[in-house]
C-alpha cells in the first residue's frame, strides 16, 4: 500500500546502505540521538531502512506550523499501523511529504562538504542551488586567463557553453559577439528588458575593474572603506559605494573596496573577513587589490595621488557627484516603468542617478559567493521547502515506479537545466514594507496601502498569489492574517516592535544576522516577478535598480509613496 513516491525514496537508497543492520539496538541508538542531529546520525538515518519508520519523530522535531494542520496518526508509523485502521491517501501523502522535507532539512543543516552520494540518493530539492559547482563556474567567468585573455563569455548559458560550445573556433565566437554586442553572463533578459546599455556598461565596468596588468606604472587606484556611520543601513552603504565607483570610473582609477564592517563576523573567513568578498565576488581582481594595498603602505603614493582614499573626496562628491558620461546619456531614453500615486511616471528628476545606481549595484552583486549561495539555500528551504516537497512527492507519484533510474542525472539536467534559477513559487510578488524609524525621512504607509497595490497587480495577473514579504516590522507580519487569499513567505527572524531605531534593532540581532538576513531578503526580492514598495526608501530604490538590470523592466514597480520622489 505504499505510494510510488515512497518506493522511489526507498529505492533511492544505495545498495551499501541497505545492507546496514537494522537491529532494535540500533533503532534505540538512533532515537536517542535524533534530537541532536549531528551529521553522523543523519547518515545512519538516511541510509538505514529504519528511516521509513521515523515520521513521528520527524514530526515532533519539525519547526514549521504547517505540520500542525496535518493529522498524523499517534503511532507515527503510518504504513505499519497494526490496529488495521484505514489510512487515507491524504494522510499517507502528508507523511511522505513531511519525511522528504525533513530529509532535505538535514542535508541543509550539514553546511560543509556535502557528500555527493547522499545528495544524489535523495530526490532533488528544486530550490537548492549547487553552490560548490556554481561558485567554481562564477570564478572562471570573473577572472582573466593566465595569459591575460578575457574570460570565456559566450552567448550560451552556463554549462552548455563550457561543454557543447568548446569546439566553436574563437574567431567564430568573436564574430558572434561583434554581431550581438557585449555578452555579460550576469545579465538576464533581452536588451529591451533592461535599462538602456546595461550589457555594454556592465562589460565596461568589469574591464575597467579588471585591467590585464595591475602593476602597470600608469595604474591609479581608489581604495575606499564602506561607510561606517552608525545609523547608515546596508542600503545607504551601498548607495555610497555606487558614488565611489562613479568617481573611480571618471578618474580612471580601479576601485578597491576595503573594510566592510558588516562582514566583520565569524561567518566570513580568511581574506573575506570584513570584506565585500564575503558575500559577492570582489569588485576587482586579486592582483589589483594586492597591488593597491602595497601602494597604500607607501606615503608618496598617497601624496602624488597614485592611490586616493575616500577621505580625499567630499561627501557631496560621493553622494551626489556627476554620473559618468562615458556612455553618453542613456537615461534620456529611459522610460521608467514606475507607478507613483496611481500614475505611470514618465520623467523625473535625477534619472541619471537612478540609472547609474542600478548599474553599479548590479555590478557589485554580479556573482554571489559560496557563503551567500548557502544562505540563500537555507532561506529558500525554510520558506519554500514544504511547498517543494509537496510538488516533488506529487511528481514522483505521478509516474510508474522506475527503480533507481531517476537518480542518474541526464545530460539535459546537468548541462542545460542546471542553469535554471532555483525554484521559488511563481509568479512571486516582492513586497518590501519600510516603516519604523523611516518616519523621520518620509511619510510612511500602512501595510494596507501596499496590499492595495498588490491587489491591483492581481487583477491583471490572476494567477498571482505568492508574496515574498520583507519587512523589519512585526506588526506587518501580524497583519498578513487579514489577507487569507494570499500566500506570504518571509524569513523567520525577530522583528522590530514599536518604533525603536533601526540601529538599536540591528544591534539586538547581532552583526552577522543583521547583515545576512537583509541581504538574503534583498536577493530574493530582486528575483521576484512583480514589485511593490516605497521608492522613497533607499532599499526599495536599490531593489528597483536590480529589477531594471535583471531583465524585469516590464514587470513595473508600484510605489506607495505619493509625494516624495527623489
Ligand atoms: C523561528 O526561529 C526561532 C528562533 O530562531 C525558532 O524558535 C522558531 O521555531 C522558528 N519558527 C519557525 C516557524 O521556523
Ligand atoms: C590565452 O589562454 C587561453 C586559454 O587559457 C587561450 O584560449 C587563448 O588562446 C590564449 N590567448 C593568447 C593570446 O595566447
Ligand atoms: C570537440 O572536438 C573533439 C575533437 O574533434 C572531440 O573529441 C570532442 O568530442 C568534441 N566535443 C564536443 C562537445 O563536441
Ligand atoms: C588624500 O588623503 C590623504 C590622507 O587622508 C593625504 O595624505 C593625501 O595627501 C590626499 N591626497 C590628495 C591627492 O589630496
Ligand atoms: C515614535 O517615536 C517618535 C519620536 O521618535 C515619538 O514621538 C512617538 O511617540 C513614538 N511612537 C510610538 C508609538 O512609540
Amino acid at each position: 500500500m505504499e505510494g510510488n513516491g515512497e518506493k522511489r525514496l526507498e529505492n533511492a537508497l544505495s545498495q551499501k546502505a541497505l545492507q546496514m543492520c537494522s537491529s532494535n539496538a540500533r533503532k534505540i541508538w538512533i532515537l536517542g540521538f535524533i534530537f541532536g542531529i549531528g551529521f553522523t546520525y543523519v547518515f545512519v538515518l538516511i541510509f538505514s531502512p529504519l528511516w521509513q519508520n521515523l515520521p513521528l519523530y520527524f514530526y515532533l522535531n519539525s519547526p514549521s506550523e504547517i505540520f500542525k494542520k496535518s493529522s498524523l496518526p499517534d503511532a507515527g508509523i503510518v504504513e505499519h499501523s497494526a490496529n488495521g485502521n484505514t489510512i487515507t491517501i491524504q494522510e499517507k501523502d502528508e507523511s511522505s511529504i513531511v519525511r522528504l522535507y525533513n530529509t532535505w532539512s538535514m542535508l541543509i543543516d550539514k553546511k560543509s562538504n556535502p557528500e555527493v552520494d547522499i545528495l544524489a540518493a535523495v530526490p532533488r530539492a528544486p530550490y537548492l542551488e549547487d553552490c560548490e559547482k556554481n561558485t567554481q563556474r562564477n570564478k572562471l567567468l570573473d577572472n582573466r586567463a593566465e595569459n591575460g585573455s578575457l574570460p570565456d563569455w559566450t552567448i550560451w548559458k552556463g554549462y552548455v557553453a563550457r561543454v557543447l560550445h568548446e569546439n566553436v573556433s574563437s574567431e567564430e565566437q568573436i564574430s558572434e559577439q561583434r554581431d550581438l554586442g557585449p555578452i555579460t553572463p550576469w545579465i538576464e533578459g533581452s536588451y529591451k528588458d533592461n535599462y538602456p546599455l546595461t550589457r555594454m556598461v556592465q562589460r565596461d565596468i568589469w574591464l575597467h575593474q579588471h585591467p590585464p596588468n595591475c602593476k602597470d606604472r600608469n595604474m591609479r587606484f581608489l581604495v575606499a572603506d564602506w561607510e561606517r556611520l552608525p545609523g547608515l543601513g546596508i542600503g545607504a552603504q551601498l548607495a555610497g559605494m555606487t558614488g565611489l565607483l562613479a568617481i573611480a570610473i571618471k578618474e580612471r582609477r580601479v576601485l578597491v573596496t576595503n573594510y566592510y564592517n558588516r562582514a566583520d563576523h565569524s561567518g566570513c573567513l580568511g581574506t573575506a573577513r570584513s570584506h565585500w568578498s564575503c558575500y559577492f565576488l570582489a569588485e576587482t581582481s586579486v592582483d589589483c587589490r594586492n597591488h593597491a594595498m602595497e601602494l597604500m603602505k607607501k606615503q608618496d603614493a598617497l601624496i602624488n595621488g597614485v592611490v586616493k582614499v575616500k577621505e580625499n573626496y567630499t561627501s557631496k562628491e560621493i553622494w551626489s557627484g556627476r554620473t559618468p558620461r562615458i556612455w553618453g546619456s542613456p537615461w534620456r531614453n529611459l522610460q521608467p516603468t514606475t507607478q507613483i500615486d496611481g500614475k505611470l511616471l514618465t520623467k523625473h528628476r535625477k534619472m541619471d542617478r537612478r540609472w547609474w545606481r542600478a548599474q553599479a549595484v548590479r555590478y557589485l552583486m554580479r556573482f554571489k559567493t559560496k557563503y551567500m549561495c548557502r544562505l540563500l539555500n537555507e532561506a529558500r528551504h525554510a520558506a519554500f521547502g514544504f511547498e517543494a516537497a509537496k510538488l516533488v512527492t506529487e511528481a514522483l507519484n505521478a509516474q510508474p515506479h522506475k527503480g533507481t533510474n531517476g537518480i542518474i542525472k541526464s545530460e539535459m539536467e546537468q548541462l542545460v537545466w542546471s542553469d535554471y534559477r532555483p525554484w521559488v513559487p511563481r509568479p512571486l510578488l516582492s513586497v518590501h514594507v519600510r516603516m519604523g524609524d523611516k518616519a523621520g525621512e518620509m511619510k510612511v504607509f500602512g501595510f494596507e496601502k501596499y496590499m492595495e497595490l498588490a491587489i491591483q497587480i492581481r487583477e491583471h495577473f490572476p494567477d498571482l498569489k505568492n508574496i515574498w514579504l520583507s519587512t523589519e516590522m512585526q506588526e506587518v507580519i501580524d497583519k498578513t492574517s487579514l489577507y487569507p487569499n494570499w500566500n506570504f513567505y518571509y524569513t523567520n527572524v525577530t522583528r522590530q516592535v514599536g518604533n525603536r531605531s533601526m540601529a538599536s534593532y540591528e544591534a539586538s540581532l547581532g552583526r552577522q544576522l543583521s547583515t545576512n538576513y537583509p541581504l538574503v531578503n534583498f536577493l530574493l526580492a530582486s528575483e521576484a516577478d512583480f514589485f511593490v514598495g516605497a521608492l522613497g526608501s533607499t532599499w526599495c530604490y536599490l531593489i528597483d535598480g536590480m529589477r531594471n538590470t535583471g531583465g524585469k523592466v516590464m514587470a513595473g514597480y508600484l510605489s506607495v509613496n505619493k509625494d516624495r520622489f527623489w
